[in-house]
């Protein structure tokens, strides 16, 4: 790997996303096998940093760790010494004095895991850093496209919502331009950032020109706790000109593979019948994405070649 950390996938290099793919499907051989646990990190220890909420990201790394025989150590900081007024760099130096080898950080700051990386010697993978970045549910989503298509390259994907305060969406695009996909944006005008031009990609505010053009789509999560700054004037009006359901999917007369990054709004964003119809692969992606972190780890802490 060229990058000693895991921060973000703007500047991450195309072979490294490559590698960690690769990687993960032979990780996913493993999560198949009745005794799903290899030696591969025997000896590293690894402490799970989350000062934000989290459900699949912090059990999907703590369950790849333990697949890799990783020593793991989780901190809340709802539950630490930061409680009691003591800063991030002394809380941060302190865990790093315990000898550990890789920390895994949310952070409700963007730019929190290049902060941290001044700090500690150990390796840092950022699982998502405010609006930044969430660079492993990117490889997670482009490990499931590859499954799926059987390559990234080529594949039209559309993103669809919120993207402004997504950092789900600004990592999927960095990665899937790396890889040669093509990607179009679709939301309200008051959820695609301003400085969009930046991103070489397209961008519509109609959701069936999406659907119409699209291999498959990354529906995100409208974050309900904006809704008071008026960014669109109601749920429903939202779930009318956004919604994914089974009726405007029927329109389009052809296959569209459902992702999404979760925690889901259903009835918002999407209907319950597109979450967990034929077409939606939300639950292999979160398969996936104990594979992938699993690869992550490995590369990022130069596992030991598995003995099979
Ligand atoms: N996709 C994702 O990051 O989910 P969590 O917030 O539950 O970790």
């Amino acid at each position: 790997m060229q990058e000693k950390h895991l921060l973000g996938l703007e500047h991450y290099p195309a072979e490294d996303i490559v590698s960690i793919i690769d990687t993960a499907f032979s990780f996913r051989e493993v999560l198949d096998r009745p005794i799903k646990k290899v030696p591969s990190l025997q000896g590293k220890t690894i402490v799970n940093l989350f000062f934000e909420n989290s459900t699949r990201t912090r059990i999907s790394f703590e369950l790849a760790q333990k697949r890799l025989s990783a020593d793991t150590v989780n901190f809340s900081a709802s539950s630490s010494s930061l409680k009691k007024g003591e800063s991030f760099k002394d809380t941060v130096q302190n865990i790093e004095a315990m000898k550990i080898d890789a920390v895994v950080m949310r952070h409700p700051d963007p730019g929190a895991s290049l902060h941290l990386t001044k700090y500690v010697d150990a390796v840092v993978i950022n699982a998502g850093d405010g609006t930044h970045e969430h660079p492993t549910q990117a490889i997670l989503d482009m490990t499931s496209l590859q499954e799926r298509f059987g390559k990234v390259k080529g594949l039209r994907i559309g993103i669809i919502g919120d993207i402004a305060h997504s950092r789900v969406a600004r990592s999927n695009i960095y990665g899937l331009k790396k890889l040669g996909a093509d990607v179009m944006l679709c939301g309200p005008t008051t959820l695609i950032p301003h400085h969009i031009d930046s991103f070489d990609v397209r961008v519509t505010h109609d959701l069936d020109e999406v659907l119409d053009w699209a291999d498959a789509v990354n529906v995100l999560r409208i974050q309900l706790e904006r809704m008071d700054r008026g960014f669109f004037p109601s749920v429903r009006e939202y779930r009318n000109l956004f919604g994914i359901t089974s009726e405007r999917l029927k329109k389009h007369k052809k296959e569209i593979v459902i992702m999404h990054p979760g925690p889901m709004n259903r009835g918002v964003e999407i209907d319950s019948s597109v979450a967990d119809g034929k077409e939606a692969i939300i639950l292999d992606q979160v398969l996936n994405g104990v594979a992938s972190r699993m690869a992550i780890l490995y590369l990022l802490l130069g596992g030991k070649p598995e003995n099979n």
